[in-house]
């Protein structure tokens, strides 16, 4: 489904005299479909960049990532365009994803609106919105309500909601739970285990959690200063 070669990412600094920084460097691997690649390691290896340049959120300074066949390496804004709704981000802090002006009940309808699931009437998405309120266990109330008169846990199931929405084949996890309280990070880790293998979805699974990482995941590949050192089944570690 996915195919990392040989990815690099320096970043610049400096307005004067311009220094290159290396958060990632020389990085391979591939995710199979239906595959949990659990990427772990220190604060600051890289993990995050990898997962943002693998959707070209950012771009790559080197390498290349395949996507189900298709080099999406170097392709323009607008291919990459219609490509986007097929692989999504989870963020740690769900917020941050939703529009604070938006109620949720309109968040999670607005992947219908905008028609990335096929044409939609009124009626349909209301139905549609109501049964994913139901599959991410938020309650009905909360449609009507504003992602600040929602808990953090909340919040995220209303991200998992809107991205089952736009129902994409390829989701990278970034630290999903690590801004929750720690009573409900279980709750949210059982739920995107529990939709990864209903929707048959692949994951890039990022934590700096190894315990965390290891309960997700089929393979974990372990980050170290921007390479990964090692990649082990999960059952072997
Ligand atoms: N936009 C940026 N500009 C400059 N440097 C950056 C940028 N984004 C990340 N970095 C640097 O790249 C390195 C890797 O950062 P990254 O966020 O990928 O780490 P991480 O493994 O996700 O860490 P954490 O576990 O804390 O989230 C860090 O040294 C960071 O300071
Ligand atoms: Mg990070």
């Amino acid at each position: 489904m996915i195919e990392v070669y040989d990815l690099q990412k320096h970043f610049a600094s400096g307005f004067i005299k311009k220094k290159y920084k290396s958060a990632v460097q020389s990085v391979s691997f591939s995710i199979e479909k239906g595959e949990t690649l659990g990427l772990v390691g220190e604060s600051g290896c890289g993990k995050t960049t990898v997962g943002r340049m693998l959707l070209r959120l950012i771009e790559p300074t080197a390498g290349r990532i395949v996507f189900d066949g298709l080099d999406i390496t170097s392709l323009k804004h607008a291919e990459m365009r219609k490509l986007r709704p097929r692989m999504q981000m989870i963020f740690q802090d769900p917020e941050s994803s939703l529009n604070p002006r938006m109620k949720i009940g309109e968040s999670i309808a607005e992947p219908f609106r905008l028609g990335l699931g096929g044409r939609c009437s009124r009626s349909e998405i209301r139905n549609q919105v109501q049964e994913l309120v139901d599959i991410v266990g938020l309650n009905r109330e909360h449609v009507n309500r504003y992602p600040y008169q929602l808990s953090g846990g909340q919040n995220q199931r209303v991200v998992l909601a809107r991205i089952l929405a736009i129902n994409p084949e390829f989701i990278v996890a970034d630290e999903p739970t690590a801004a929750l309280d720690v009573s409900v990070q279980a709750q949210i880790l059982r739920l995107i285990m529990d939709l990864k293998s209903e929707f048959g979805l692949t994951m890039l699974f990022i934590s700096h959690d190894m315990e965390v990482v290891r309960h997700m995941s089929d393979r974990i590949a372990v980050m170290d200063k921007g390479r990964i050192v090692e990649i082990k089944s999960s059952k072997d570690s």
